[in-house]
């Protein structure tokens, strides 16, 4: 099928989105609550494009990671309507997390130097793009969820502290846009949510790895012994391409 986005005419399948073919065909548009490997959600609204169907019929303003493509659509993914949608969205961001340089660049990038809003009194960097509670789980802890509503909404353990089902893999952290989760690896230890996790060493060579608990957590997903996934990442891609060459017979 054939979608317009900006003038030009682009080929899409159906199981696309809008921002999946936008990425795709070079044309930047602006997210902050989706990540590559997980499902969209919505949450963040700067990813807006103006649409129309068979370029009649009302202008819809419409989340493009959550719109389908479908064929006749015409899209606009800049105009100053959204612009100015997107302004906002950053305007207020940064009255949440001051602090957060991902959000600070974006507001910037958008004419946005500093809030017209009142800051939040007890800023921290949590945006509440849930993409740290959708990673985990993904992984399949779910140790993670959402405490409170709107803006005093916040990024919470069970009951408050309960970190017993966190394996410490750190998914959390890592996918964090604006570096809001805590996470020190220092040698083997790892302390991230209050917890310190001991983290295991390579069988080859050694460095640490993943965490103890990670390890037989993916054991008890996969029916596979634990050791099998200890090996850093190093490591594992040595092997595969001694691997290959072995079977390329070189
Ligand atoms: S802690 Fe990070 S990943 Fe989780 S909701 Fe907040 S900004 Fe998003
Ligand atoms: S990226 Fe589409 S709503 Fe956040």
């Amino acid at each position: 099928m054939i979608v317009n986005i900006n003038g030009r005419d682009l080929l899409a399948s159906p199981e696309e989105t809008l921002l999946q073919v936008a990425r795709r065909n070079g044309i930047p548009i602006p997210t902050l609550c989706e990540h590559a490997g997980l499902e969209p959600w919505g949450g963040c609204r700067l990813c807006v494009v103006e649409m129309t169907r068979g370029g009649t019929g009302p202008v819809r303003v419409v989340p493009s990671c959550l719109q389908p493509v479908e064929d006749g659509l015409r899209v606009e993914t800049h105009t100053p309507r959204i612009l100015r949608i997107r302004a906002v969205l950053l305007d207020l961001l940064l009255a949440r997390t001051p602090d957060a340089r991902r959000i600070q660049e974006l507001a910037l990038e958008h004419g946005v130097k500093r809030t017209s809003f009142v800051p939040r009194r007890d800023p921290d960097k949590c945006i509440l793009c849930n993409i740290c509670v959708r990673a985990c789980a993904a992984v399949g802890a779910d140790a993670l969820g959402t405490a409170g509503r709107g803006a005093a909404g916040r990024i919470s353990l069970p009951f408050g502290d309960d970190a017993s089902a966190c394996v410490g893999c750190g998914a959390c952290a890592l996918s964090c846009p604006t570096g809001a989760i805590e996470m020190t690896d220092r040698g083997s230890e790892r302390r991230i949510w209050g917890r310190t996790f001991q983290r295991l060493p390579c069988p080859s060579c050694g460095a640490p790895t993943l965490t103890r608990e990670h390890a037989a957590h993916l054991a008890g997903r996969s029916g596979l012994p634990a050791e099998s996934f200890g090996a850093c990442e190093r490591c594992r891609r040595e092997q595969a391409s001694r691997l290959f060459l072995d079977l390329v017979g070189k």
